[in-house]
């Protein structure tokens, strides 16, 4: 499947603009700190950290049951866009040897007070995921969540976890599904999605996700996200939200539903 894998096609001019759009892209993060709103501690405290972790694995409740953070002891797992780091000391309390990586660099550092806190050891490095600063067949994993729909050339950081990922190697993935109940209601009810103010938020049909991993030798896309009660909206439609809507289409068969989750997981083999 290699030769799936073509270098960055851009003309000079193309690169440029990317490389502008870029650092569009890291000024918007180092303002924009996911899940930031919610967090009433200190930042950088352990109070801090914790209360980002609980929040988020309420929101993803989804993530633990088809992510197997503690599965990974002794390998080397590369996380791409690690924000503070949430996920990655999940995996390295697991016992995987971590990187992370994030165009942030507010991120990054707080991703850095993030381990510390917990006593845990990562290399931590500013970088874009566009162009890896690793050698070819490096990492046993990589883990990009919430992260391809916001760069600038998606294809190509999808290139470079592939770069990078040893053969036979596990690359999971995350984008949002643009024809799911979250993207359909945020429409309807005229609230806007998070970061839908970002420079760049690209949001995948499944078919089209797919096209994007084609370098990839096994691609398993598994859709989840499905709604529950918000804590970051208030008023009438939160309101309506939390009592109507979660309920009734939680009651709905997920067999039935299931393709349009929010998340799009993609479990991908080198
Ligand atoms: C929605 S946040 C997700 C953070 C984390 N993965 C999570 O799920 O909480 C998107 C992250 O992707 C990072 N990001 C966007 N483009 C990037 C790039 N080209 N290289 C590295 N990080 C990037 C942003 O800085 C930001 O931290």
């Amino acid at each position: 499947m290699n030769s799936l894998v073509t270098a960055s096609q851009l003309s000079p001019v193309e690169q440029k603009n990317n490389q502008l759009l870029l650092e569009k892209i890291r000024l918007y993060w180092n303002a924009h700190i996911h899940d930031l709103e919610i967090a009433t501690q200190p930042i950088g405290s352990a109070g801090f950290f914790k209360e980002l972790d609980a929040y988020r694995f309420d929101k993803l409740r989804y993530l633990p049951q088809v992510v197997n953070f503690a599965g990974y002891k002794n390998q080397n797992l590369l996380e791409v866009g690690c924000g503070v780091g949430i996920d990655l000391v999940r995996f390295a309390e697991g016992g995987a040897k971590v990187t992370g990586i994030d165009l942030a660099e507010v991120s990054v550092d707080l991703a850095k007070k993030n381990f510390e806190q917990n006593e845990l050891p990562a290399n931590l490095l500013v970088m874009s995921g566009e162009n890896l600063q690793f050698k070819d067949n490096s990492f046993d994993v990589v883990y990009a969540h919430g992260v391809l729909q916001y760069t600038a050339n998606a294809q190509q950081m999808v290139n470079e976890l592939h770069r990078v990922l040893k053969p036979g190697g596990q690359a999971i993935m995350m984008v949002y599904n643009r024809i799911s109940w979250l993207n359909g209601l945020s429409k309807l009810m005229k609230v806007d999605l998070e970061h839908e103010d970002a420079p760049v938020l690209k949001k995948y049909s499944i078919s089209e996700f797919k096209g994007l991993l084609k370098p990839f030798n096994h691609v398993q896309i598994v859709p989840e996200r499905f709604p529950v009660k918000t804590k970051l909206h208030h008023g009438l439609k939160a309101t309506l939200y939390n009592q109507v809507f979660v309920g009734t289409f939680q009651a709905l068969p997920k067999s039935v539903v299931r393709p349009l989750g929010w998340h799009i997981m993609a479990f991908a083999r080198k």
